[in-house]
C-alpha cells in the first residue's frame, strides 16, 4: 500500500544514495515546493545541504523575513540570505516589456546564485523542487509548437551553466501531494497551504516600469486583500489570489476633496495545476468590503477592480 510515510522514507534513501558525501545547494523561494524539497533533503543528508535565498526585492510584505526565520531559526538548516534588491531593481529600472523583465530577473538570479555557490566552495549537486506538471509542461513545450507565452522564471538554465547534477525528489508528485508530504514532514500549515508565487514576483504584477514606490504600494494592497480573504475563511478554496497595480490614475472623491490616484485590480482563481483556471466567484459583499478597506487603508489607491478572466484565454499572472 502506497503511503506518504513510505514515499518519504524511500525518497530519503534515494537522496542518500545519489548524493553520497557530496554537497548540495538548494535555491529557496519561500514557496511550498522548494521548502518541502529542502526539508526532505535536509532530513536525508543534514548539513551537506546549504540553502540559498535570493531576495530580489520583488517579494510580498514580510515574506523574506518569514523564510529566513523558518529555515534558519526553526529548522537550523544552513541558509544564505542574499539581499540583492538593489541589483535587481537597478537593472529593472525603466523596463516595461514583460518578457524583458522576466529575462533580466532570470539572468540575475543565476548570477547571484552562482556567486553564492562559489563562495561556499562549490557543490556537485543542485536541488530543485520540480514537480510532475513542470516535467510534463517542459516536455510538451519542447515537442509542441514553438510559441513562448511566457519565459517562466525557474532555474532551468542553471544546471547546464553550472555543470551540476540535479537532485529533484518531488519529480513524481503533484502539488496536492507535495502539500501532503510537507505535512508528513511537519512543516507548518501556513507554509504548506501557501498559494503559489511566481519567481519574478511582484515585477509581473506591475504593468509598466517598476519603482520602489510602486512596489511598496502594491505590497500594501496585496496585504489588505489577503488579510480579508483569510478573515473570510476563503484562503484554502482559492488556488491563488493577488493584486495588480495598474498604470492608470483615475479621479475620485474622498471626504470633500477630489483625488487623482492609482487603480488596482484584484485577481483570484481556482485551479488544480495552474495550466487552466477559473476566476473565483467572490460574493459581492466580500468584493465591496475589500474595495472599501483598500481605499481607506492604502493611500494612493482610489479605485479597485476585479479581474473576471479565466485561463484560457487569460493567463493567471498579468505579464
Ligand atoms: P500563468 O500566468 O502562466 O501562470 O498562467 C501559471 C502559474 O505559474 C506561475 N508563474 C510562475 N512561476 N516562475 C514561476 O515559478 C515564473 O516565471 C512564473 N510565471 C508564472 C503563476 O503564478 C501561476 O501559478
Amino acid at each position: 500500500e502506497w503511503t506518504m510515510k513510505g514515499f518519504r522514507n524511500e525518497a530519503i534513501a534515494k537522496i542518500r544514495e545519489q548524493v553520497g558525501k557530496g554537497r548540495v545547494i538548494c535555491g529557496l523561494s519561500g514557496g511550498v515546493d522548494s521548502s518541502v524539497a529542502a526539508v526532505l533533503i535536509h532530513e536525508a543528508i543534514g548539513d551537506q545541504l546549504t540553502c540559498v535565498f535570493v531576495d530580489h526585492g520583488l517579494l510580498r510584505k514580510g515574506e523574506g523575513e518569514e523564510v529566513v526565520r523558518l529555515f534558519r531559526d526553526h529548522y537550523n538548516i544552513p541558509l544564505i540570505h542574499n539581499d540583492a534588491s538593489d541589483l535587481f531593481l537597478g537593472k529593472l529600472a525603466g523596463v516595461s516589456d514583460p518578457e524583458t523583465k522576466r529575462k533580466i530577473i532570470g539572468g540575475l538570479f543565476i548570477d547571484v546564485f552562482e556567486a553564492e555557490a562559489k563562495k561556499i566552495g562549490g557543490a556537485e549537486f543542485l536541488a530543485q523542487g520540480t514537480l510532475y506538471p513542470d516535467v510534463i509542461e517542459s516536455i510538451s513545450f519542447s515537442g509542441g509548437p514553438s510559441v513562448t507565452i511566457k519565459s517562466h522564471h525557474n532555474v532551468g538554465g542553471l544546471p547546464a551553466r553550472m555543470n551540476m547534477k540535479l537532485v529533484e525528489p518531488l519529480r513524481e508528485l503533484f502539488k496536492d501531494e507535495v502539500r501532503m508530504l510537507g505535512r508528513e514532514l511537519g512543516l507548518p500549515e501556513s507554509l504548506v497551504g501557501r498559494h503559489p508565487f511566481p519567481g519574478p514576483g511582484l515585477a509581473i504584477r506591475i504593468p509598466g516600469d517598476i519603482t520602489r514606490d510602486k512596489l511598496d504600494l502594491l505590497r500594501e494592497v496585496d496585504a489588505v486583500y489577503l488579510d480579508e480573504i483569510r478573515r473570510s475563511g476563503l484562503y484554502d478554496q482559492i488556488w491563488q489570489a493577488f493584486a495588480v497595480l495598474l498604470p492608470v490614475r483615475t479621479v475620485g472623491v474622498m471626504g470633500d476633496g477630489r483625488t487623482y490616484d492609482q487603480a488596482c485590480a484584484l485577481r483570484a482563481v481556482t485551479s488544480t495545476d495552474g495550466m487552466t483556471a477559473d476566476y473565483y466567484p467572490f460574493p459581492h459583499d466580500f468584493l465591496g468590503r475589500v474595495a472599501t478597506r483598500i481605499i481607506n487603508e492604502v493611500r494612493g489607491i482610489n479605485r479597485v477592480t476585479y479581474d473576471i478572466t479565466s485561463k484560457p484565454p487569460g493567463t493567471i499572472e498579468w505579464e
